[in-house]
């Protein structure tokens, strides 16, 4: 079991057209193409001739055909050399997918599934990606404390001078780990106010859910009146992917919904669909910048003084190494002491 082993959203379903497409998963490089009937074949970015870069080809009925000699693969990686008709050769193509207007990609065999998102009652906001320099359990350990929001975030997140009255729960099970965070929602501007429903003051929950198979954290997010505890307009469900392009870098797959009560609020959802994009882009951003601008991108957790936000840190790196790399749980991580 590895990486590959799992489904990865790898890109747009919408930018993979005519041209082939490089990308990178893993810490290897991939070509994605368009095939016969516009079936998607991926393989190594590598022809199995004499290496040249298959990306750099061109999809020729229906055949992606390596720029350096012309030889020609279909999507099962099947290749044949028009200079010596009877030399075929087959490279090691990898399963894929469309769903949820990605394209998805595994190493053939693997038994895994990708995962089903829970929508009922909600409107479809946007699905973007961001390239963030830092490694995957990096980026998840921003990802699953909300302990910088406050000062990282632009919008989304607890006061600072309220921070101690923020309760965290953490619930571990063998392949998941849930966070729910509760506690007073920061001073945000007005217009965001009515966008996305919410008061300034409003007691902010953060529900937060990480699977391993690939690794995503699924997050439900919504504001209650402090004084009536009625539950405001919106609820944010939004599903991140965390792709580990290589050891240095991680790919944001962000695909974020919002729950429309009535018919009217999803005509409304659809309308100002741009704006309330916007504000989740904006949010996201924050993080990206502030992953990108860490003094230190190591992984380890040695050396780190934690808070009582970090507990799920721990708890996402033995996931990573066990369900997501495969690797033994004899050489479990090891955490350094959390503050309460
Ligand atoms: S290297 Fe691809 S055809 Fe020769
Ligand atoms: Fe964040």
């Amino acid at each position: 079991m590895g990486v590959f082993d799992h489904w990865h959203p790898v890109v747009a379903s919408s930018k993979l057209r005519q041209k082939p497409i490089g990308i990178m998963l893993g810490g290897k490089e991939f070509v994605l193409f368009r095939g016969a009937g516009g079936k998607i074949g991926a393989m190594e970015d590598c022809c199995v001739h004499r290496r040249a870069r298959l990306s750099r080809g061109s999809v020729i009925n229906g055949k992606l055909q390596c720029s350096y000699h012309g030889w020609q693969y279909d999507t099962t990686g099947q290749a044949e050399s028009p200079g010596t008709p009877k030399l075929r050769v087959c490279a090691h193509a990898f399963d894929t997918a469309e769903k949820h207007g990605y394209v998805w990609m595994k190493r053939a065999g693997a038994q895994a599934v990708i995962p089903e998102f829970d929508l009922a009652g909600y409107e479809y906001v946007c699905a973007r990606d961001y390239m963030v320099p830092a490694p995957l359990e990096v980026v998840l350990d921003n990802f699953t404390e909300v302990e910088h929001t406050p000062t990282t975030h632009a919008n989304f997140g607890y006061d600072l001078s309220k921070m101690a009255e923020v309760r965290t729960t953490v619930e571990q099970s063998t392949d998941t780990v849930r966070v729910i965070n509760t506690g007073p929602q920061k001073k945000t501007p007005w217009v965001v106010q009515q966008l996305a429903g919410l008061k300034t003051g409003d007691i902010f929950t953060d529900d937060w859910v990480t699977y391993f198979s690939p690794v995503y954290t699924q997050y439900e997010q919504f504001w209650n009146d402090p004084k009536t505890g009625a539950e405001r307009r919106d609820r944010y469900r939004i599903y991140v992917f965390f792709n580990p392009i290589d050891q240095d870098r991680t790919e944001l797959v962000v695909f974020a919904y919002l729950r429309a009560r009535t018919a009217a609020r999803a005509a409304f959802i659809k309308l100002t669909r741009p704006l309330l994009s916007l504000i989740v882009h904006i949010e996201i951003v924050c993080d990206v910048k502030m992953l990108s601008s860490l003094a230190d991108k190591s992984p380890e957790l040695h050396g780190m003084k934690l808070s009582r936000f970090d507990r799920v840190l721990g708890l996402n790196r033995d996931r990573i190494q066990s369900i997501y790399r495969g690797e033994s749980p004899t050489s479990s991580v090891s955490v350094p002491t959390i503050q309460a």
